[in-house]
């Protein structure tokens, strides 16, 4: 596994794999690798893809007052992962070799990213299109691998790659969860013990919604008030930001729950900001 830095070498050794005929897969990452991640890894090496993990705690995506200083970063262990994960390279570049001082160009998706995240984290969105776009042109993968536990972020993805033409396949894996059902998240790691057991309540609360869903609720106003009923009742430390009963592809709210209605929730428990979600779908015991 090679760890590359320089962008200039990272297109270089794209090309070469395409010369000889190799499908590139790349992982977009911020590091501090968990199993979440590293299923989005198996996905992309078991499609037979030259896997690149980009390592990159993107600043453009953080708003001021985010944690774009104190994310967790632990750049040997996330080596390390990628090394037994058969990744081919890690790409790490800087800030300063991403963006130039006077960068003046911003991607921006203007429909499904205002809304749920969106509304409460102003130009988020952007700067992740900006960035994956970036990696996109600099790797140029056959294929990407997503995490559906960041459904907006996938489907403006999903948006940006259809209209800006980009030739790659979007793939979205399932959400990895911890044995007692939290979504993995790097941002887990700010949680205290106590703060954990209420970030247990995004995860519950989505079970339950979908119980009184497999009982007949299909109207989404009402399903919403028992899932807000059911957090204020239970799990008092969660601060719910929103809770969204929304079509999966659009992300527009829906007046009644159908096949691919997602459910969506981004809460504060502490001083973290947790999102989870779960996609309704005939056939899956969930609908
Ligand atoms: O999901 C993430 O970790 C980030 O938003 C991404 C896609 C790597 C872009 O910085």
């Amino acid at each position: 596994m090679k760890v590359v830095e320089s962008i200039g070498e990272m297109v270089a050794l794209s090309d070469a794999f395409r010369r000889e005929g190799s499908r590139i897969g790349l992982v977009p990452t911020m590091g501090y690798l968990h199993e979440g991640h590293l299923s989005l890894v198996r996905e992309s090496v078991a499609r037979g893809a030259v896997t690149v993990v980009s390592n990159f705690v993107n600043p453009v995506q953080f708003g001021a007052n985010e944690d774009f200083s104190t994310y967790p970063r632990d750049f040997e262990r996330d080596c390390r992962l990628c090394r037994e994960a058969g990744v081919a390279i890690v790409f790490s570049p800087s800030p300063e070799s991403m963006y130039a001082a006077d960068r003046s160009v911003l991607v921006e998706e203007r429909a499904l990213a205002n809304g749920l995240c969106g509304a409460s984290r102003p130009g988020h969105f952007a700067g992740v299109c900006t960035v994956v776009a970036k990696l996109f042109n600099i790797v140029r993968p056959d294929l990407a691998v997503f995490g559906q536990k960041d459904a907006q972020q996938l489907a403006v993805i999903r948006r940006m790659v259809r209209d800006l033409d980009f030739q790659v396949e979007i793939i979205g894996a399932p959400i990895v969860r911890e044995a007692d059902g939290l979504a993995m998240s790097s941002r887990n790691v700010y949680l205290s013990d106590a703060e954990r057991v209420q970030a247990l309540g995004l995860n519950r609360v989505l079970a339950f919604a979908a119980g009184q869903v497999r009982d007949g609720q299909r109207d989404a106003g009402r399903l919403r008030e028992a899932m807000a009923d059911f957090l204020a009742g239970g799990y008092p430390g969660v601060e719910v930001d929103y809770i969204a009963i929304v079509d999966g592809a659009t992300l527009l709210p829906q007046a009644a729950v159908t096949g691919g209605t997602l459910l969506a929730l981004a809460a504060r428990v502490g001083r973290t900001r947790l999102i989870d979600n779960l996609t309704l779908e005939p056939g899956t015991g969930n609908l």
